[in-house]
């Protein structure tokens, strides 16, 4: 039995195969970047003497989810715990972005998390048991305007998420969402952005999110200062994110 973890070579990924790890879970951790996710396996096998498999795979195309999917199979190992956590953003006025960044992100954030959820979540039925962790963020409530697409997908993966967590229940199988807020992780560099100053350390984040899907909750927003900022009205909060994200472009 193993935990499967997608974007596992950096930032909140990582810090949930340390984690699991930690909890004498085996792992299968997915990325595009083979090396850093070879270090970490080493890193993990030798400290917790665990099983980790590490799987190169580009998952903002359909091709990468099946190759997963099938590489997963040939590996012969069953997945208790699914965590689809790779994903990705960028700042930046919508009608000046090519489509195809778009097109990936749309894939990468909400097509390739929906078909692993999928496919895993069938096979979980038939063992009546199983958990899956989606990563939305506290962006899954509002629109994010100059972010628009990423904030769009986080919405998609929070709404997906609560759903199955209902549909699912029958079967034994819990699916939770993580909404973190800005963390101090590669996504605002790779978004073309700075780190936020509020920006939280992602092993917060991980120890939340293990505790939360542990617990089978169906929503885990880690931090008072997060929780506190879904509930701003959704007016103000979307003037503030507009008025954040505007000044991040500008100096992107
Ligand atoms: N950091 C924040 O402020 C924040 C806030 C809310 C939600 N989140 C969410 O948290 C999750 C993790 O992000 P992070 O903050 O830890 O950022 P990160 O350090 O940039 O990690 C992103 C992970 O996703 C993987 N990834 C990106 N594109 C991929 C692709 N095409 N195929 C396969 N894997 C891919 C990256 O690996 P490779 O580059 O090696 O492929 C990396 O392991 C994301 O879903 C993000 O939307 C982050």
């Amino acid at each position: 039995m193993s935990v499967l973890i997608t974007g596992a070579s950096s930032g909140i990924g990582l810090e949930l195969a340390k984690v699991f790890a930690c909890h004498n879970y085996d792992l299968i951790i997915a990325a595009r970047s083979k090396e850093k996710m070879d270090i970490l396996k080493q890193e993990l096998e030798e400290k917790y003497n665990v099983k980790v498999h590490v799987c190169e795979v580009d998952l903002s195309n359909e091709e990468g989810v099946k190759l997963l999917y099938d590489k997963v199979k040939a590996l012969g190992e069953e997945v208790e715990i699914l965590i689809n956590n790779a994903g990705a953003g960028y700042v930046g006025e919508f009608t000046n972005e090519p489509r195809e960044r778009d097109l990936q992100i749309i894939q990468l954030n909400m097509t390739s998390l929906t078909l692993l959820t999928k496919y895993f979540a069938q096979e979980m039925i038939q063992k009546q048991k199983g958990k899956i962790l989606n990563v939305a963020s506290t962006g899954s409530y509002h629109p994010g305007p100059y972010t628009a697409v990423y904030y769009a997908t986080k919405a998609y993966v929070l709404s997906l998420s609560e759903a199955l967590n209902i549909e699912l229940k029958e079967y034994g199988i819990t699916v939770s969402a993580l909404c973190p807020g800005a963390t101090k992780t590669n996504f605002a560099k790779a978004a073309g952005k700075e780190d936020a100053g509020i920006a939280m350390p992602p092993e917060f984040m991980a120890k939340a999110a293990y505790k939360g899907l542990m617990k089978g909750k169906r929503v885990i927003i880690p931090g008072i200062r997060n929780r506190a900022f879904i509930k701003i009205p959704r007016s103000i909060a979307i003037y503030m994110i507009s008025k954040y994200q505007k000044g991040l472009k500008r100096k992107a």
